[in-house]
């Protein structure tokens, strides 16, 4: 894959070297996410943050990432605030934007749309998440968490086991993760969720169509036992017709230290995308679990920074440059490597 002027839709441009790539520079990244270093090489350029859909972490990471390389970032945030809402098309937006802009990042709910929007725009186009189709960039730093958390117990990503758990129908988040772990050898994965939540047919064919060991099950202990990794997923009420219906499915599968401890091997790593929804009715991932060492969901997020600064310098082509505009920091710094 040539990253240079790229836009980043789907998992589906990437083989297995481009991600080994991603993260190799996402590792040199690490001084600058840590402040131990600034740098300056996208001194000038502009992001165009545009998130059409509910976001924390994508949306400052991504404009975090911008400004840790010297970046400057504009944005949008809901449709109400837009010309959307009187009719401009999103190609339109996109002539527009991309006039202003020397990257763009962009959410919007409509499967398809970021794509769409990419078609007309000038600059290179990353996608924040399009409705239930795919979310690339979190399934990138999934796996770069799952890369640095199998390092640390002397494993590879090659050969591993994996618990997806929850909204698999509408959760972008797994159908990109799905298709990554794609590219890797011997990778078992468990689906769980209740029957109309189950992953798509077409990826779970994608998976099986490229070697991976695909079990489903609709029982939480089941499909936790014998896993490396439990990825735990919200159930996405913006996608169900009702808030009633996204409530039938609401704390089906709670995992808490109880749990855990009952059924997981000792060392399974927890993960999550994010935001748990941590309501009574939901609680899909405990805060009992919060002091659990192998609970990696805030490393997710930090990794999220390193990954998204990687993306940015290999479309813009700076990757070589950004020691050079480099300096020391000169502020108190409690973060450690
Ligand atoms: N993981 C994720 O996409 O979170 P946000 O919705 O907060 O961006």
């Amino acid at each position: 894959m040539n990253f240079t002027g790229a836009h980043i839709l789907s998992i589906n441009q990437f083989q297995r070297q481009d991600v080994e790539r991603v993260f190799a520079v996402a590792d040199a990244m690490q001084p600058y996410a840590l402040r131990k270093k600034v740098t300056r090489v996208l001194e000038g350029a502009i992001l165009g943050n545009m998130f059409f859909e509910a976001s924390t972490r994508t949306r400052v990471s991504f404009g975090s990432a911008f400004n840790l390389l010297g970046g400057e970032v504009r944005e949008t945030a809901g449709f109400e605030s837009s010309a959307l809402v009187k009719g401009e098309s999103l190609q339109d937006t996109a002539r527009v934007l991309s006039g202003f802009s020397d990257v763009i990042c962009m959410r919007h709910p409509q499967p398809g749309s970021v794509a769409d929007f990419a078609s007309a725009s000038r600059v290179p186009v990353m996608n924040g998440g399009d409705g239930a189709n795919e979310h690339p960039t979190q399934a990138l730093l999934d796996l770069y968490t799952i890369r640095k958390e199998m390092a640390d117990k002397g494993r590879d990503i090659d050969g591993l086991r994996v618990a997806m758990i929850g909204d698999l129908r509408y959760g972008r988040t797994v159908h990109s993760l799905s298709k990554l772990l794609s590219l890797y050898k011997n990778i078992q994965v468990v689906l769980v969720s209740p029957i109309e939540l189950t992953l798509p047919e077409d990826i779970v064919e994608h998976m099986r169509s490229a070697g991976v060991k695909v079990t489903i099950s609709h029982e939480l202990a089941d499909g936790i036992g014998d896993v490396d990794i439990v990825y735990s997923t919200r159930i996405q009420e913006e996608r169900f017709a009702s808030k009633e219906e996204a409530d039938l499915y609401r704390g089906k599968f709670r995992l808490n230290q109880a749990i855990y401890t009952e059924f997981c091997q000792p060392n399974t790593v927890i993960m999550h995308p994010l935001p748990r929804d941590s309501r009574a009715d939901a609680n899909e991932l405990d805060v009992d679990l919060d002091t659990n060492p192998n609970l990696a969901i805030f490393r997710q997020t930090d990794n999220g920074v390193l990954v998204r600064m990687a993306l940015f310098a290999l479309v813009l082509d700076v990757v070589d440059l950004v020691d050079q505009y480099s300096q020391d920091v000169r502020w108190y710094n409690s973060r450690q490597i």
